[in-house]
């Protein structure tokens, strides 16, 4: 029995290494401590074999071999358990250096952040923002501002007509009447929008963006328009930038001007873009016709006032450069992506 139990005890010994699978690890101990057929257990059964007289210091023996052996078996199965979790932590482990997956977040349209500018200026000046229908009646759009049915320039406005007096506005002039009939002056509105006309090439698109500029109270004049404007075009180009008003005709102001600015891509000394003059015209503008303030059921004795119509998508071309308007409305993603930066 002695020499059984140090059999056992060098074979223990000999098999269980911390080598070993968690498969064969199993096994062994199957093998030599399974209450059913393990050979320790089965020792302990062979004790009725054992003379009575020595049963005692046996049961000693064979007890204390059980103790050894389980005590080997939870020390490698301790130390199975640790190479384990080694293993599934290095195998799970996050490697700090790589680079990280950035979030892409969209970005602002260029005609939006042009937008946005002109608001910021102009609402500095005391200006509220005014957003006028985009589908309008023919009197907002054109009678109330002076443009009679038979007059003229209703034939330059490609307009679309939904009805014979409802119709996609052509321009953000209406917002100019819709605000005098809802305030009593002073006033002073901005009114930006879509607005659609149909015509397309390399310098028109069937919608566009424009931004009507209305200043109504006492002793408005020229000089306030000039004034403003060349703030406008200091801040949205650059502080050297120079302004000059040329005579002009719109039927909802008069005098009328066109407003131009030193050319952005040459300073003034004359370039493929300004074609050679050093000026870029940027907007139209003027002092609200008496007949248009009459409309509105105010005083042209009392009051005058000052407009200007500003295309928000001319600006963003002259502005980042860019030389076909098609690009501002293409959404390709590589040309947004360059306006990232500019956000805020
Ligand atoms: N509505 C004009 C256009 O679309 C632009 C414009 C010119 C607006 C002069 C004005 C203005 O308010 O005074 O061409």
């Amino acid at each position: 029995m002695k020499q059984k139990i140090e059999q056992l005890r060098a074979q223990i010994s000999a098999e269980l290494t911390a080598g070993l699978s968690r498969e064969e690890f199993k096994k062994l101990r199957e093998k030599y401590l399974s209450n059913k057929a393990g050979e320790i257990p089965n020792l302990m059964k062979e004790m009725r074999n054992v003379p009575k007289e020595e049963r005692p210091e046996f049961g000693k023996i064979i007890n204390e071999f059980k103790v050894w052996a389980e005590g080997r078996f939870d020390e490698i199965d301790a130390s199975l358990k640790a190479a384990e979790l080694a293993g599934k932590n290095a195998s799970e482990a996050v490697d700090i250096t790589m680079p990280a997956v950035k979030n892409d977040t969209g970005s602002l349209h260029p005609t939006t952040l042009v937008r946005h500018e002109i608001i910021n200026i102009f609402a500095n000046m005391g200006f509220d923002v005014f957003d006028g229908p985009e589908i309008e009646t023919d009197y907002y759009n054109f009678t109330a501002l002076n443009v009679p049915s038979d007059h003229p320039a209703r034939a330059e406005q490609d307009t679309f007509y939904i009805t014979e007096q409802i119709l996609l506005r052509t321009q953000t002039s209406p917002g100019q009447i819709r605000t005098m009939e809802a305030n009593k002056p002073p006033i002073k509105v901005l009114s930006p929008g879509r607005v659609f006309r149909s015509d397309d090439d390399a310098t028109h698109t069937p919608m566009f963006h424009q931004m009507e500029g209305l200043v109504v109270d006492k002793n408005i004049s020229v000089c306030d328009l000039y004034g403003m404007l060349d703030l406008l075009a200091k801040e949205i180009f650059t502080a050297d930038t120079k302004t000059r008003l040329r005579p002009s005709y719109f039927p909802f102001t008069e005098p009328s001007v066109e407003v131009d600015v030193t050319c952005c891509e040459c300073g003034g000394k004359g370039c493929r873009l300004c074609k050679g003059t050093g000026w870029i015209e940027v907007l139209g503008g003027g002092i609200v016709n008496r007949k248009v303030l009459e409309n509105c059921n105010i005083d042209p004795d009392v009051y005058s006032g000052l407009a200007f119509g500003i295309g928000i998508d001319r600006i963003t071309m002259l502005k980042y450069g860019i030389n076909n308007i098609h690009i501002l409305f293409d959404n390709d993603i590589r040309t947004l992506k360059q306006f990232k930066q500019q956000n805020r």
